[in-house]
């Protein structure tokens, strides 16, 4: 921490990768955070060891400030990523409510994400000072993974993996959990079908639904490169994937072959369409695909259509009006066959479970790529590729 600190112990040197706007580049920026001043008596003062990267950082960035001519009203500073790990160096003076945390806590979390906000706190940085109490669905302290697994991946340190799930684990937890069909529906014997096998939130969701919820079977879509390299590119929980690009078949077609191929040991439909990437392959055939209309569900993060994170306009969110039409018509209230865009929410019960898992080595976050901090360039380019098989890292070392 003394590299940071000025002859003033009380002031942090902070230097962080931040934008204005989508027409300025991603660069870094300096303040100084006056411990006195900036503290507020909630927060916590985290110093950074790691951060991992997020679509939605490459999206927020995209939309910032879509209209140029507003660019003069709103020239606020915006810091990319959402997720972190890192150590506690100061403790607001709230110790009370502050309890469960003191100075050298070694903490992770995803800071909230909310795209009407005009500045935005980011991961990217030296030092990140959290509001405990309203960011209590999202903190925990780390947890990490037994050392007979840790030492066998390829990168293992306690940070990387630990800033490394929070954002996707709350999201394939939300998938699971957020529909009301834990624990009658998604148990031994329930199917899930994951659109994105290889997406870190299809990763996440996997070992949940297996290790976790113990369903029997888990069907995903991949790339067919993927598929022919599956033991280094998908997580070996997946029972059956399903290529994307087969020049021969459509993705529908190989899900209805598969229904009707596993229809001779039960009816073979899926009780979860799990959609991690943006997918229309079957979203108006619900009743070929789903189990059941009264308990089974379509939850989708993206809507109908992929997004390209580098150049996403708003008109690509207005394209996919159709969504709004299938969430108020398609209910199980309504006799239909539920369906919902999925968005982030924190849930404390997540990050619990996480941390469990964690440490029996139930969960194992898939890093793709590790960069330190004056490489962000590199780890934004690859986050953007949509190729990374599994968390694109940033290491932060002043
Ligand atoms: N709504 C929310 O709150 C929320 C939260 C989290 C994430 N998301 C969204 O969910 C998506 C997944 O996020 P992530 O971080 O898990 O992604 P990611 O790890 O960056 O996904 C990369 C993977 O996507 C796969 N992929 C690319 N195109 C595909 C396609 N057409 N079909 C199937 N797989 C494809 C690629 O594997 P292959 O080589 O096999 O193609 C690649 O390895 C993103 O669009 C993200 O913005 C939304």
């Amino acid at each position: 921490m003394s590299a940071s600190i000025t002859q003033n112990s009380n002031i942090l040197k902070n230097k962080s990768v931040g934008y204005y706007n989508n027409s300025s580049p991603l660069k870094f920026f300096y303040s100084n955070i006056d411990l006195t001043k900036d503290v507020k008596p909630n927060d916590v003062v985290v110093k950074v060891k790691a951060a991992a990267l997020n679509p939605v950082d490459a999206l927020l960035y995209s939309l910032a400030n879509p209209i140029p001519v507003l660019n003069k009203f709103n020239n606020k500073l915006n810091i990319f990523g959402c997720d972190y790990a890192g150590e506690i160096v100061e403790v607001g003076s709230n110790i009370q409510k502050l309890k469960n945390y003191k100075v050298g806590d070694l903490v992770n979390g995803v800071l909230g994400v909310n795209p009407l906000q005009l500045s935005k706190q980011g991961s990217l940085t030296y030092y990140l000072i959290i509001d405990v109490l309203k960011n209590k669905e999202n903190i925990s302290k780390l947890s990490t993974l037994p050392l007979d697994i840790s030492k066998n991946l390829e990168f293992h340190d306690k940070f990387v993996i630990a800033s490394s799930w929070p954002l996707v684990f709350q999201t394939a937890y939300l998938m699971l959990y957020g529909h009301g069909q834990v624990p009658s529906t998604l148990k031994p014997g329930a199917t899930i079908l994951v659109f994105g096998a290889a997406t870190a939130v299809g990763n996440a969701l996997v070992q949940i639904a297996k290790n976790e919820l113990k369903v029997s079977k888990v069907v995903g879509t991949c790339s067919s490169y993927s598929i022919e390299n599956r033991d280094t590119q998908i997580h070996s929980a997946f029972d059956h994937l399903i290529p994307y690009d087969d020049p021969t078949t459509s993705v529908k077609d190989h899900i209805l072959e598969y229904i009707k191929k596993e229809s001779i040991n039960h009816n073979g439909k899926f009780d979860l369409i799990a959609d991690c990437v943006g997918s229309s392959d079957v979203v108006d055939i619900p009743e070929q695909v789903l189990n059941n209309n009264k308990t089974s569900h379509y939850a989708t993060l993206v809507g109908d259509n992929k997004f390209n994170y580098n150049s996403a306009t708003l008109i690509d969110f207005m394209k996919q009006w159709k969504i709004a039409k299938r969430i108020i018509l398609r209910r199980k209230c309504l006799n239909n066959y539920s369906y919902s865009l999925d968005m982030l929410r924190g849930k404390e019960d997540a990050m619990i479970l996480a941390n469990k898992m964690i440490s029996q080595g139930t969960y194992i976050p898939r890093i793709d790529s590790v960069y330190d901090l004056d490489n962000f360039q590199a780890a934004v380019t690859r986050l953007s590729s949509s190729k990374a098989k599994g968390k694109v890292v940033i290491t932060i070392d002043d």
